[in-house]
């Protein structure tokens, strides 16, 4: 059977970077789940369909015009590689993450991507609900200082303007929504190793990784 390592965990904690790496040095496909999130969130502020809109959502996300190429993502004819990762987009996906409808038609979506020679996939229910008998799973987390510092980082590569103070919040409101939501909250999956990268570099993390996968 095709190998899959789940890497889940809160709001910038480094698991994108982490998973990217795995997958790299492994050899395997790589799954952002947290992108098709994104996606579906870009997608509704550009059509502006309204955020109670269960129905019409969960559209959207069933029909997603997108591609994975390398590292670009598109939408439809938009490399949107960088407009995903606005913080506005993040918040959109977040709220819209929390409805069974929307979850439910990205899920066949996400199956898809395990392949051989491997997968790995990052997100907040890869190990609990999408990937549940994962070869490894790994439950990453990061002090809110240090997430909140990284996600600035982010940003301001990506060359969008932020502030700590608002990012903090903006953690803190994202943390809440995503661990007490009813469907697939974050939460460890069974079996999930711990690693907490507030004092790690992502190469030490990968490491980490990688050790228990070859264990
Ligand atoms: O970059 P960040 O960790 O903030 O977010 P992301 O991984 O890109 O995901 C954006 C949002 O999508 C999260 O806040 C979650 O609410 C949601 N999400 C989810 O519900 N389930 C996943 N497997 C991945 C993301």
């Amino acid at each position: 059977t095709i190998p899959v390592i789940t890497i889940d965990g809160p709001t910038a904690s480094g698991k994108g970077t982490v998973a990217h790496r795995v997958a790299l040095h492994l050899g395997f496909h790589y799954l952002d789940s947290g992108a098709l999130y994104r996606l579906t969130a870009l997608s509704a502020l550009r059509h502006n369909v309204a955020l109670n809109d269960e129905h019409a959502l969960a559209k959207l996300a069933e029909k997603l015009p997108c591609k994975f190429l390398g590292d670009e993502i598109w939408l439809a004819n938009e490399n949107v590689s960088n407009a995903i990762r606005a913080e506005e987009v993040g918040n959109t996906a977040s709220k819209i993450a929390a409805l069974p409808t929307v979850r439910h038609a990205l899920a066949s979506l996400q199956h898809g991507f395990r392949a051989a020679p491997g997968l790995v996939a990052d997100g907040r229910d890869m190990g609990t609900v999408i990937f549940p008998r994962a070869t490894l799973k790994v439950f990453l987390t990061a002090s809110v200082e240090a997430r909140a510092q990284r996600r600035y980082k982010q940003l301001i590569e990506k060359g969008f303007s932020a502030s700590m103070e608002n990012l903090l919040k903006d953690l803190r409101e994202r943390d809440a929504r995503d661990s007490n939501r009813a469907v697939a909250p974050l939460k460890p999956a069974e079996g999930a190793h711990f690693l907490d990268t507030s004092d790690m570099t992502a190469d030490q993390a990968v490491e980490q990784v990688l050790q228990w996968y070859a264990a």
